[in-house]
């Protein structure tokens, strides 16, 4: 028995080789020489045994040995590994483990080290023979992926946290060489038009560890709702957190549970990217101080947008904007910092008398360019404190603004322009995050639901084979990829899940994986060996198919 298991482990990583060639090549060719043996049987093994790594790895060779673990584990490191080791450590709850300071040759050693220039800033080597499973990188960023990689070879209840025990455990010989395809990796939540815990914010931030997504975007302002803390405009929480009714509507993250968020991500290698959305996308803000309005008014709450904008011709808002800037850069050490700048329409700015001075005044030519003189400023602002600004690809839909170089764009609008940020964007020579909502927002379910009609939906598949965000080849402007769980229409915490889960995957593999696609058939079969660990980690999966969803199935 224990000869078949090494066997079929090995059968895995051969199915695994992504050596220039997809998986699934790999494991034809096997067959081929293998007489065709057992396919059937196989394809259950793997699904009972789900030892895949996803995001695919480059690379994926089969060693010859299995490292079988004992009753006890030594994890060696240097200090400089120190916390990667206390990570995993964690990870492998109630099995005896001795730390040892230095690297021994048997257990599992964590080693920063020099690895050839490919490997970046995030790639790793993980080695696993029979005497050791050997983790090297070039940066603790690195090592922490592979502990990520390592950590899905082991049984589902090590993966979800649970008490379980390694003894006997085995994992066939395999070199796994493996380095990101971008950058950035981005997971985005709206916390404006629903508020949710830390709690669901933590969980979700060790999903995105799992996944190897590297920034958590983090939308906190809202027409619906502001979010977070600011000491000097307490109206913003007082009553910006409270003007919409629904259950999970009411909420904010004070300055210390925001910290906790960070330092939480931060040892889960996710950098968060606040985004404060201006000058539209703000009535909440805009319901506390009305003043800063162009009429003084107190906007509608609305689910979607409306024209009540920050008044881009009076001092006061630019005043009070970079106030609440210097708070949100004190919590957030990134290097980036999202301002908006989506679905701003110009209604009232056309009819305000400070708008129109200021657009004389300055010598701009209409609204629209007053909000680029906006963001601008905004952004030079934040190039004092040496930010890099992001805006939604709507700032540059008309590019004969020329706008500061420290600004990168966020493609977003398929459904309504194609790839013209992403073009604009190239062309202006600033950086670009891939995030289409055809199909990478995640919030579209897979059949229709509430406000969500047929043409706001789509499938596991589609996403996989046809989305614009998944660039073959791409400029090397384009910075990463992103996905998005927009709120809008109540899209409560419990159903979130069900959005996310399996979908997210595809966008993972497409944010990480350099290699070949391997067909989406052979894709979904893996994501499928998946479900054991999400069950456990208690994700409540949601169906990747049309074909999938059960009559009594519901997305509330
Ligand atoms: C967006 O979806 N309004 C960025
Ligand atoms: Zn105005």
């Amino acid at each position: 028995m224990k000869r078949l298991i090494i066997f079929i482990d090995r059968l895995l990583y051969l199915h695994q080789c992504n050596d220039g060639c997809s998986r699934f090549w790999s494991l034809r060719k096997w067959l081929g020489r293998s007489l065709f043996l057992g396919a059937f049987v196989l394809a259950n093994c793997f699904a009972a045994l789900g030892q895949h790594v996803l995001p695919t790895p480059l690379k994926t060779e089969l060693l010859s040995g299995t490292y079988q673990f004992g009753e006890k584990l030594s994890v060696g490191y240097s200090g400089k590994e120190k916390e990667v080791a206390k990570y995993l450590t964690g990870r492998l709850k109630a099995y005896v483990i001795i730390k040892r300071t230095s690297n021994t040759s048997s257990g599992i050693q964590l080693q920063l080290t020099d690895l050839p220039q490919e490997f970046g800033k995030e790639g790793y080597q993980l080695k696993i023979d029979e005497k050791a499973i050997r983790l090297k990188a070039n940066t603790e960023a690195g090592l922490f992926y592979g502990v990520q990689s390592l950590l899905q070879l082991l049984p589902a209840e090590v993966q979800a946290g649970k008490e379980y025990s390694l003894l006997g455990y085995q994992i066939p010989g395999v070199l796994i060489t493996d380095a990101p395809k971008y950058a950035w990796r981005s997971f985005m939540l709206d916390s404006g038009r629903q508020y949710q815990t830390p709690e669901f914010i933590k969980r979700y931030l060790d999903h995105m560890a799992m996944l190897k997504m590297n920034v958590f975007h983090w939308h906190l302002t809202e027409g619906q709702g502001w979010r977070i803390e600011i000491k000097k405009y307490p109206k913003l929480t007082e009553i910006g957190s409270k003007v919409a009714e629904g259950k999970e509507q009411q909420g904010f993250y004070t300055q210390k549970e925001i910290k906790e968020i960070v330092e939480y991500a931060r040892k889960l290698h996710i950098t968060v990217v606040p985004e404060i959305d201006v000058p539209g996308h703000s009535e909440a803000a805009l319901t506390a101080y009305p003043e800063l309005s162009c009429f003084g008014e107190a906007p509608k709450t609305v689910m979607g947008f409306s024209d009540v904008l920050y008044c881009g011709g009076r001092e006061e808002t630019y005043t009070f904007l970079k106030n609440v800037l210097d708070e949100v850069c004190e919590l957030f050490p990134s290097p980036y910092i999202h301002l908006g700048g989506d679905e701003a329409p110009k209604g009232k700015w056309n009819k305000c008398p400070d708008c129109q001075g200021k657009i004389e005044e300055e010598g701009l030519k209409n609204s629209h360019e007053l909000q680029m003189y906006f963001s601008s400023r905004l952004a030079n602002y934040m190039k004092t404190k040496n930010k890099k600004v992001i805006f939604w690809g709507d700032v540059i839909y008309q590019d004969d603004f020329k706008l500061p170089d420290n600004v990168i764009v966020h493609w977003w609008n398929w459904r309504g322009h194609k790839d013209l940020a992403l073009k604009n964007a190239i062309r202006n020579g600033h950086q670009v995050i891939a995030n289409t909502n055809y199909y990478s927002y995640l919030n579209f379910p897979v059949s229709p639901w509430s406000n969500y009609f047929a043409d706001r939906t789509f499938d596991m598949r589609t996403v996989y084979e046809n989305n614009p965000s998944d660039i073959k080849e791409p400029d090397s402007l384009v910075l990463g990829m992103g996905c998005a769980l927009w709120r809008d229409w109540y899209v409560y915490e419990h159903m979130v899940d069900r959005r996310v889960f399996p979908r997210i995957f595809a966008l993972a593999e497409q944010m990480w994986s350099r290699g070949e696609r391997m067909p989406f058939d052979a894709f979904y079969r893996i994501v499928k060996e998946k479900y054991p660990v999400l069950r456990e980690k208690g994700i409540d999966i949601g169906p990747g198919m049309k074909d999938e969803i059960e009559s009594d199935f519901s997305w509330e």
